[in-house]
């Protein structure tokens, strides 16, 4: 696979994308696919956390373990990075301006362009307000976009 290294980005780094990374991790190694996984916000106000507890909750009931610490986006990870995924449009944005340069502006794509099911909604919304539905609904459309995401990987 030409794709050797995959950031997740939303605006905390304590929710969504920690959730995608690991989502997106036991999809690959099911699949025996090689690709380096990471995350990241871009907000750094929670850099250093771990997962909000209500995330990691609701993903250790489908057997996820979310470990990560949040952290904040850098131009570097650009470099870095083949593909970076944009949880919600106000990430696209801003990723897009923090790209330093066009070929890197292009490896920004939307999470919820891979989901077969969008649920109606068009992006992975923040669940961080609200309640508990909120939180399954991330894990279901995550659950359903990387495997659309990694088959677009592949190719
Ligand atoms: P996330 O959720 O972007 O999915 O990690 C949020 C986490 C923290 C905040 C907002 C959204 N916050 O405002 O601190």
């Amino acid at each position: 696979m030409k794709v050797k290294k995959v950031i997740f980005v939303c605006l905390g780094n304590i929710c969504r994308s920690p959730a995608a990374e690991e989502v997106m991790r036991r999809l690959a190694q099911a699949q025996g696919v090689e690709i380096e996984l990471d995350s990241a916000g871009t907000y750094g106000g929670h850099a250093g956390d771990l997962p909000d507890a209500r995330m990691r909750r609701h993903a250790a009931a489908r057997g996820y373990d979310l470990r990560h610490r949040a952290r904040r986006i850098t131009a570097g990870d650009f470099d870095e990075a083949d593909c970076i995924v944009a949880m919600d449009d106000a990430n696209y944005d801003d990723l897009k301006d923090l790209a330093p340069t066009a070929e890197d502006a292009a490896k920004v794509v939307r999470m919820i362009d891979f989901a077969a099911d969008t649920h109606g909604y068009d992006s992975v919304p923040d669940p961080y307000y609200g309640g508990a539905d909120g939180f399954d609904l991330v894990l279901d459309l995550l659950e359903d976009a990387c495997k659309g995401l990694l088959e677009y990987l592949k190719q």
